[in-house]
């Protein structure tokens, strides 16, 4: 049997991505390019100023993920480009890139689900992932659990009503002045704080499967400067800033868990994987891990260069897909919102 090489192009958000996969898990190259130096000084990604920066990285990054697999063009089996969700203007310039690779080449061209994706980075870490699989997916703009049945095969059973859990880090760290993005500088933070100093409210968790994060946001801020924000912002010392950073991060990761606890039994899940920036805390891999109900069932974490944007688990979906006979034409498109 011959090979099965496909190339993934991810630039639905912040990062400019391309990576080669071998017969759906080999990853031959997975190479990224972080904007997050454009985007840390408006403390959240510019829609503008990222789709602008794809279009001049996105032809090196794509040479380079096929240079450094040593695969040229016209060995690939198919090209695998995020068509949605994500920020319209980013989305276009990966898909402009992959339709004139696909044309050049007349190499099949299929749209890949960023979610589906980053769920699929589960199955490429354990192919024989136990079903029905329980999926975290959280990160800058997306934060929803999906019953899992199979590869590309995925129903949403909870999301947030408001603020993603990364934007949530990412607010809670610009409210307390520490740098962008706010996951891994609260996470840093927390390891010197105590978790218990504040207790932070815990939105929506008698209910539903849903997440709610904009009011531990608000109540960091009143926190800080009173209800209707009476007060200026204090001067806070570095023991404050952990002891907050600490007890912001707690609050965030027991909803995340607790709902992880509820969907699990809910579905009957046998085996659970986490995706997205979020999926790269620590605080959170350790309480999925030591969770009486969560540890009965089979955890697979990707490797953390899986969990952020990048282009093997958009390459690995699409081998999937194509194998599946599920390929687009050059009238594939963007689209903006998240499949339901
Ligand atoms: O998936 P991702 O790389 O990009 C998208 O948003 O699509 O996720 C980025 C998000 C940011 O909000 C960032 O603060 C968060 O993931 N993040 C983390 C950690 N690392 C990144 N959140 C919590 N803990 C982390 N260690
Ligand atoms: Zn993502």
């Amino acid at each position: 049997m011959t090979d099965n090489l496909v190339l993934g192009i991810e630039s639905s958000c912040d990062e400019t991505a391309a990576a080669v996969v071998r017969n759906g898990t080999e990853i031959l190259s997975n190479v990224v390019h972080s904007q997050i130096e454009l985007h840390s000084r408006f403390r959240g990604v510019v829609p503008e100023i990222a789709s602008r920066s794809h279009t001049t990285r996105v032809l090196p990054i794509l040479l380079g993920a096929l240079r450094e697999a040593e695969v040229a063009p016209e060995d690939l089996t198919a090209i695998a480009v995020t068509n949605r969700p994500g920020m319209i203007g980013c989305l276009l310039v990966g898909i402009a890139a992959a339709k004139s690779l696909s044309w050049l080449g007349g190499t099949p061209l299929i749209g890949v689900d960023h979610i589906l994706a980053h769920i699929h980075a589960g199955f490429m870490t354990r192919p024989d992932l136990a079903l029905p699989c329980l999926s975290l997916v959280a990160s800058g703009g997306h934060s929803a659990l999906y019953h899992v049945r199979g590869p590309g095969d995925a129903e949403r059973v909870g999301s947030t009503r408001d603020d993603a859990a990364g934007e949530a880090f990412d607010k809670g760290a610009a409210i307390l002045g520490l740098t962008y993005p706010g996951g891994p500088s609260i996470q840093a933070a927390a390891k010197d704080g105590d978790p218990e100093a504040v207790k932070f409210p815990r939105p929506l968790l008698h209910k539903s499967l849903d997440f709610s994060f904009s009011g531990v946001k608000t109540a960091l801020l009143y926190h800080l400067r009173g209800s209707g924000l009476t007060r200026p912002m204090p001067e806070l010392s570095r023991a404050e800033v952990c002891d907050l950073a600490a007890s912001y991060q707690a609050a965030i990761v027991d909803c995340l868990v607790t709902k992880l606890r509820r969907a699990a039994e809910q579905f009957g899940s046998k085996a659970l994987t986490i995706g997205g920036g979020v999926a790269r805390n620590e605080l959170l891999r350790e309480r999925i891990t030591s969770d009486p109900v969560l540890s009965e069932l089979e955890q697979v974490f990707p490797p953390m260069d899986l969990c952020s944007d990048n282009g093997a688990m958009v390459a690995g979906l699409g081998a999937h897909l194509f194998a599946t006979g599920q390929v687009d034409d050059l009238r594939l498109d963007a689209t903006a919102t998240a499949r339901r």
